[in-house]
C-alpha cells in the first residue's frame, strides 16, 4: 500500500499502547448533525447502497474492488479486526431517520502516533460545507481522543474539494505518492500532513 506518512517519529511502546486501547475503546467520532457509529456486518446492505453512488466512493482508493455486497461486507468485518488490534476503524454517520449519511475510514499508525482519515458525505449533503465541518471535527477528535501527534491524509489529483478542505484546515502538501487499490490498480495521490502543535496553532486550541 501508499507509503504514508512520509513523516515517521518513533514512539516508545507505552505510547503506543495508550493509543492502541483508545481505539479499541472508540465508539463513534464527533460529527455535525448525524449520530456516528461504528459500522458491524449488518450493515453491508444499506453500506454498499450508500457507496454504489460514483459520486460518493469514486475518488476513494481505500475502498474494496470491485464493490459488491460481499466485498462490503467483508471490508467492515476487516475493520472491526483493525479495532481489535488498535490499526483502524470504520463509523457510520447516521441521520435521524436511520439513513446514512456518511462514513469515516480511520487508519491508525501506533508506532509513529501517526493517523489518516478518509470518508465521504452522502451526496445530497456535498457541496455545503458539512464534510469540511465534519473533517474538522474529525480531526480534533483524533489529536485528543485517540492521542495521536500526526494526521496524514490524500487525495486525487483531480479532487479539488478535499485539496480546498485540507488546505484550508491548515493542513501541509508533502508531494505525491501512488496509492494502490484493493484490487492491484494505481491511483496518483498527493500527500497532506499536519502536526498537533501545527494543528492547535491554526485553529487557535
Ligand atoms: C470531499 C468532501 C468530503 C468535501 O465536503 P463538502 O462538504 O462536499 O465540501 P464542499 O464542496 O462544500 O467544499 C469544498 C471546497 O471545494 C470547493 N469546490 C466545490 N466544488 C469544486 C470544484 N468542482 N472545483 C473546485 N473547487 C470546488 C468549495 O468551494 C469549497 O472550497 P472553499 O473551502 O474554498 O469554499 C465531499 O464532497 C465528499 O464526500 N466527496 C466524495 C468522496 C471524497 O472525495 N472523499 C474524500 C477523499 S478521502
Amino acid at each position: 500500500m501508499a507509503d504514508i506518512p512520509l513523516t515517521r517519529t518513533e514512539y516508545p511502546e507505552a505510547r503506543q499502547e495508550e493509543i492502541r486501547a483508545a481505539v479499541r475503546k472508540a465508539e463513534g467520532i464527533t460529527t455535525v448533525e448525524t449520530n456516528s457509529r461504528l459500522a458491524t456486518p449488518d450493515d453491508a446492505g444499506v453500506f454498499h447502497e450508500f457507496l454504489s453512488d460514483p459520486d460518493i466512493s469514486g475518488p476513494i482508493y481505500t475502498l474494496p474492488r470491485p464493490l459488491t455486497l460481499e466485498s462490503v461486507r467483508a471490508f467492515i468485518e476487516d475493520h472491526l479486526e483493525q479495532r481489535e488490534r488498535g490499526e483502524g476503524l470504520l463509523f457510520l454517520n447516521v441521520d435521524a431517520a436511520g439513513a446514512i449519511g456518511g462514513y469515516v475510514d480511520i487508519i491508525v499508525w501506533p508506532q509513529w502516533a501517526a493517523g489518516e482519515l478518509g470518508g465521504a458525505v452522502g451526496k445530497q449533503r456535498q457541496g455545503q460545507r458539512h464534510g469540511i465541518e465534519g473533517a474538522r471535527l474529525g480531526f480534533d477528535w483524533m489529536f485528543d481522543v485517540l492521542g495521536l501527534e500526526l494526521l496524514c491524509a490524500t487525495a486525487a489529483l483531480d479532487n479539488f474539494r478535499t485539496a480546498k478542505l485540507l488546505d484550508g484546515l491548515g493542513f501541509k502538501r508533502k508531494g505525491e505518492i501512488v496509492s494502490v487499490r484493493p484490487d492491484g490498480t494505481e491511483r496518483a495521490s498527493l500527500v497532506w500532513e499536519v502536526t498537533r502543535p501545527e494543528w492547535d496553532g491554526f485553529h487557535g486550541r
